[in-house]
């Protein structure tokens, strides 16, 4: 491993005023996401879908510094024979590679989760590696909800992280650690920091376990945040000062940057939380995004398969990731949301 190129890959993934594009969901996902504007999900659409975004120039060179790919989209070839690979480091930007292989009901534990695809990792990353991959990602997920999550699951899914990162920065491989506490439930914001606390202290214990050295990684956690059916509702401020306050507390000040996940935020919150946190400033890593929904929102709705609204669609996303770039910089304002619209 050599660890000074792990290091300026990690740092040029959270550049200031620019974030990562998480465009790595999975068949099944993307279905989901087509479903909703009526696309139906072939091979050739998640590629025209796929290609609209990555040769947004303005966006790609300007805000993004990375894009998450998955497996079938970083053997793609643009409508015009360009691998989509290339289209994203010809705007700058460094392309990734979602490597888990999902999830798995986790034995004993009822309702919870582990992710899998250890097996014949280091031989998957070798080839994404040749194919043009710097950096890779593996997503935990851990449900909040009565009883759970279980120490078992919290640690399996630590332990797969870890090992997931040291096979990452072996292949020179810069690793995104994923835990994701989701918000679905219906607990508190208190709540959700209590669980993704004992979550990231697991999680680097297990990292530094398995040797995993800091300097080559990014973490990419969920902010603190009330389940979507909590009653209790959270100020943009208070979620700002208490992620802040929980990542202080768990993550080394040699992790050069923590990349968020959306995670069901709104647009619009997602946005503002991350500014609100760079507005506090004094922090010891860069703050920055890696949003799939809250970048990919607007444009999808803009884009609805339709080759006649392609610019529109890159206008929304440029929006987007210009206003999630400024909030990496603590300078966004609500301002500039109303006057695009
Ligand atoms: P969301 O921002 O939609 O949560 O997606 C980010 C991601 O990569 C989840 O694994």
């Amino acid at each position: 491993m050599n660890l000074a190129d792990l290091n300026k890959v990690a740092e040029a993934m959270v550049a200031p005023g620019k974030g990562i594009l998480a465009a790595d969901e999975s068949s099944g996902t993307i279905k989901k996401r087509f479903d909703a504007i009526s696309v139906e999900s072939t091979e050739d659409n998640r590629r025209d879908y796929r290609e609209m975004m990555f040769r947004s120039s303005e966006a790609m060179s300007k805000y993004i510094s990375g894009v998450i790919l998955y497996d079938e989209t970083i053997w793609q070839k643009a409508k015009d024979g360009t691998p989509l690979v290339d289209l994203i480091k010809k705007a700058g930007a460094i392309p990734g590679i979602k490597v888990d292989e999902g999830t798995k009901p986790l034995p004993n534990c009822p309702g919870e989760l582990v992710t899998i695809g250890l097996d014949r990792l280091a031989d998957r990353l070798a080839k994404y590696y040749e194919q043009g991959a710097r950096f890779a990602k593996w997503r935990a997920v851990i449900d909040i909800g009565e009883g759970i999550p279980s120490y078992a699951c919290i640690s399996a899914n630590a332990h797969a992280l870890a090992r997931y990162a040291a096979l990452c920065q072996d292949a020179q491989i810069v690793p995104i650690v994923e835990p994701e506490v989701l918000m679905d439930g219906s607990h508190d914001i208190d709540r959700c920091y209590e669980v993704t606390e004992f979550v990231l202290k697991e999680t680097f214990q297990q990292l530094y376990y398995q040797k995993v050295a800091l300097e080559g990684i990014v973490l990419k956690p969920n902010m603190a945040v009330p389940g979507k059916k909590s009653a209790k509702k959270a100020s943009v401020q208070e979620v700002a000062e208490k992620t802040v306050k929980l990542l202080k507390n768990c993550v080394p000040g040699a992790v050069p940057g923590i990349a968020f996940l959306s995670g069901g935020q709104s647009d619009e919150e997602a946005t503002a939380h991350l500014d609100a946190m760079n507005k506090i400033g004094g922090l010891p890593w860069k703050l920055t995004f890696s949003y799939g929904r809250a970048l990919q929102a607007a444009p999808q709705k803009a884009w609805s398969g339709k080759s006649e609204n392609v610019a529109a669609a890159q206008r929304a996303f440029t929006h987007r990731a210009m206003m999630n770039g400024l909030a990496s910089l603590g300078q966004w304002k609500q301002d500039l949301e109303k006057k695009a619209a």
